[in-house]
């Protein structure tokens, strides 16, 4: 890993809302008028998706854009960040089953360009199926806007504590706090899997554009520690900093422990 002190450190930009809703409406509406662009100019466009509570008013948004404002996603192919493993995607807790439900089923989109890391494969080939699925988003020509949540140990995607600033689509293990985050869904936390698949920080840095999003108090603390640590694999959101194409967008309340400059 390069030497944290020898990356770039940005100031990301802030971009604060009244409410999550409001917030949600905007990003959607920004993917919105990119994917309106590429198709006029012959183009696909490339998402790349987070599940989870805080993307679900942007996929409610772009389903009534869909409906009510002749938005395709006929040329839209999408990579999401991250699945449990091992996970059936028939599964009501798998990521396939939760983009169904938020998003595939209520718009156009090709069911052949939509990617998901594949929680049913053999754990002997896992390494070459990421590297595939690392290549794959390559192929397409990269992602052109990538959506993040923030966990309450900073991870982004499932790139928990400890994960490096190379790091690439692979298996990890789940952090034990994550893992008390997702209890709820799964009735307990010893249901909740030990792993999952995740793109790395790497995948993500580089997309061209990258937005990671929160809502509500819960996540104070931690956009906090994200904007005011240094860089550090302990806090893995802290690597946003090394690159200007992010835009942090946090609803008031996300924001309310940050600096008032
Ligand atoms: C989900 C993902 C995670 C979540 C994060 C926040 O695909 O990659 O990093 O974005 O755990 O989860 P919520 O939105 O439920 O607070």
């Amino acid at each position: 890993m390069p030497h944290v002190s020898s990356l770039g450190n940005y100031n990301p930009v802030v971009s604060v809302y009244p409410d999550a809703k409001v917030a949600s409406i905007d990003i959607a509406q920004r993917i919105a008028s990119l994917i309106r662009s590429n198709h006029q100019s012959g183009k696909q466009t490339v998402l790349g998706l987070a599940t989870g509570s805080t993307p679900i008013y942007v996929y409610e948004e772009l389903v009534r854009l869909h409906r009510e404002e002749h938005l395709r996603f006929k040329d839209v192919v999408s990579f999401n960040l991250d699945e449990y493993f091992p996970m059936q995607p028939d599964s009501p807790h798998s990521y396939v089953a939760f983009m169904q439900k938020h998003l595939f089923d209520h718009v156009d989109i090709n069911p052949d360009n939509v990617y998901i890391p594949d929680g049913t494969h053999p754990r002997e080939s896992i390494e070459d199926y990421c590297r595939t699925y690392e290549q794959k988003i390559g192929d397409l020509g990269g992602i052109d806007i990538q959506l993040l949540g923030i966990g309450r140990t900073g991870h982004i995607g499932f790139n928990e504590p400890g994960a490096e600033f190379d790091s690439q689509t692979r298996l990890v293990e789940l952090n034990d706090l994550t893992r008390t985050d997702a209890a709820a869904g799964f009735g307990e936390k010893e249901q909740v899997p030990t792993e999952a698949i995740t793109m790395g920080i790497d995948t993500i840095l580089k997309a061209r554009k990258i937005i990671l999003m929160a809502w509500g108090k819960g996540k104070a603390a931690i956009i906090k520690k994200m904007m005011e640590s240094d860089l550090t694999p302990d806090i893995p959101a802290t690597f946003l900093k090394t690159c200007e194409r992010v835009e942090l967008v946090l609803d008031t309340e996300a924001a309310s422990d940050l600096r008032k400059e």
